[in-house]
């Protein structure tokens, strides 16, 4: 049987919300098509206005939404935020948290994205944890330092309980030197980083059951040598997932 990988959009803010309905509306159809035709796992992520009536819309399909943050508070006087509750409340199944440009923009902190993961388990909303090294990092040959740094907090917290193990919340590895500058990093040293996460969870985590994914430029010369990478089971996009031609050859590929 073939592999059943996760495709997922993020749209980051590059769509307003009337263009965003536009592009859904107009590509419905080919996204169920191409879910359906494939079998894999398509989740769209829309900016915050745009959950509702994208979760409407693919109510009930194979294709499943998600959101790109949510706060780290219960509900309470957090201006600006979106809380866990109102994720799932607008239809959503995933959450994209950890996102290098939210650590960089909000200073989001490892500690913090531990109590989102928390909430939106909370919830039964599924986390989508982002973890990577920067160039610098990369360079000083700190990758797997840092990767340890950004998981170890969450898997004590997570780890040691029952209650969420029949969740699969996705830990997706996007190196910053990758994203948005159209360099993806070498096979070997995402098999190398792969291979150690994948140790890394059995050692510190194994009672959930974490799928793993690779972002950062993934474009359509790639994912057919990324799938040989054994433990990878999906794929987070940006830029390509702003074009459904491009989308379809992704998924499509391999
Ligand atoms: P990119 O973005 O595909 O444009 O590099 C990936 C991401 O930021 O999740």
């Amino acid at each position: 049987m073939q592999k059943q990988y996760t495709f997922i959009a993020n749209w980051k803010m590059n769509m307003s919300f009337s263009q965003t309905l536009e592009f859904a509306t107009r590509y419905y159809d080919n996204f169920l098509q191409l879910a359906t035709e494939t079998n894999q796992h398509i989740i769209l992520c829309p900016s915050t206005e745009a959950l509702f009536p994208l979760a409407e819309m693919f109510k009930e399909t194979q294709i499943a939404i998600g959101a790109q943050n949510c706060s780290k508070h219960s509900p309470g006087p957090f201006t600006g935020q979106t809380s866990a509750v109102s994720i799932q409340e607008v239809g959503c199944q995933y959450a994209i948290i950890g996102h290098h440009e939210c650590r960089k923009e909000f200073g989001e902190t490892n500690n913090d994205i531990t109590n989102k993961a928390i909430h939106l388990l909370d919830y039964d909303i599924t986390p989508i944890v982002c973890i990577g090294e920067t160039k610098d990092d990369h360079t000083k040959n700190k990758t797997l330092q840092v990767l340890e740094e950004q998981l170890s907090g969450l898997f004590k917290a997570l780890c040691g309980s029952t209650v969420h193990s029949y969740l699969t919340p996705y830990i997706a590895y996007e190196p910053v030197w990758s994203i948005g500058t159209g360099k993806v990093a070498p096979v070997d040293h995402l098999e190398m980083v792969f291979c150690w996460l994948a140790d890394y969870i059995k050692h510190h985590c194994a009672n959930i059951s974490w799928k793993l994914i690779y972002g950062g430029s993934v474009s359509l010369e790639n994912p057919d040598k990324l799938k040989q990478i054994v433990p990878l089971s999906g794929f987070l996009m940006g830029k390509s997932s702003l074009d459904f031609q491009k989308i379809e050859k992704i998924v499509k590929s391999g």
